[in-house]
């Protein structure tokens, strides 16, 4: 049986990957801020034997509690993925300039984004203690935010995203003897709540404000990000590690 434990699973793109690995036969531990949303979510995957807890991954703590549920009701984590994540700590920013970032802005998307990552990578290479995992799998989850400077995000979102990308490849290099690839999926925009708090007010209806450049012309699905992390979990991908898969309709192309 393969574990998946993914953050940040109870909506948007986290739930829409915790439903297409349980479609692809792993047993999924759904970890939200508050359980019953994450347990509502667990129960509604497609198969059998799924839970839903609680866990906050800025807290040391917390993260290390949802390992040893996991741990305890399901077995050993053998494949991490890292959804969970903030755009800002206002509930509709639009692109807040630099100038107007406040240091409590700062921290509390670093917290979150940055060291929400670290915590939950760190936690599954611990409890590794030198022992390996068959197809043993991190998905960490960037944004072309933070590839390019930001689109409709500012400067804590994006650098935020730029702290996933570079620790992802230190992990990467890491945990490769613990036979445990790491990649990252850099999604574009993508059809979620996250993406409707880009749009600045008086603009209500609209979903983004940059459709224009995107070159596919539209917004993604998260089904789209689901497929790519399907794919990178997947032994398939066991020869790709510390890769950045872009899921942006053509936004950045290289
Ligand atoms: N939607 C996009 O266009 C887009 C683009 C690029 C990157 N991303 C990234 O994808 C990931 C998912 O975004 P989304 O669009 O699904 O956002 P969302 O807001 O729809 O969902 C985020 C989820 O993370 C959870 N969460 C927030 N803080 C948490 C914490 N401290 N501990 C545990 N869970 C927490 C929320 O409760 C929510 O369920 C994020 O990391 C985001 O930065 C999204």
């Amino acid at each position: 049986m393969r574990i998946a434990l993914i953050t940040g699973a109870a909506g948007g793109l986290g739930l829409a990957s915790a439903r297409k690995l349980a479609e692809d036969g792993l047993t999924i531990a759904v970890a939200d801020l508050h359980a019953e949303a994450a347990q509502r979510a667990a129960a509604a995957l497609p198969g059998k034997g799924h839970i839903g807890l609680a866990c906050n991954v800025m807290d040391e703590a917390s993260v290390r509690a949802a390992f040893d549920t996991v741990e305890q009701k399901l077995g050993r984590v053998g494949v991490l993925a890292c959804f969970a994540g903030i755009l800002s700590t206002q509930p509709a920013p639009g692109r807040l300039p630099t100038v107007d970032i406040t240091l409590e802005e700062w921290d509390g998307v670093m917290n979150v984004n940055a060291r929400g990552t670290f915590l939950c990578v760190r936690e599954m290479l611990r409890r590794c203690a030198g022992r390996t995992i068959e197809h043993g799998r991190i998905v960490t989850v960037a944004s072309l935010a933070g590839q390019v400077g930001g689109m409709q995000s500012g400067a804590a979102y994006s650098a935020s995203k730029g702290a996933v990308l570079a620790l992802s490849k230190v992990a990467a290099r890491e945990a490769a003897s613990l036979g445990i690839t790491v990649n990252t999926v850099a999604p574009g925009p993508i059809d979620t709540p996250m993406l409707h708090q880009t749009v600045p007010a008086g603009n209500e209806g609209q979903k983004y404000m940059g459709t224009a450049a995107v070159p596919l012309g539209r917004i993604g699905a998260p089904e789209e990000i689901a497929a790519a992390v399907s794919y990178l979990v997947s032994p398939g991908a066991g020869f790709v590690t510390g890769a950045t898969l872009d899921v942006n309709g053509g936004m950045l192309m290289r």
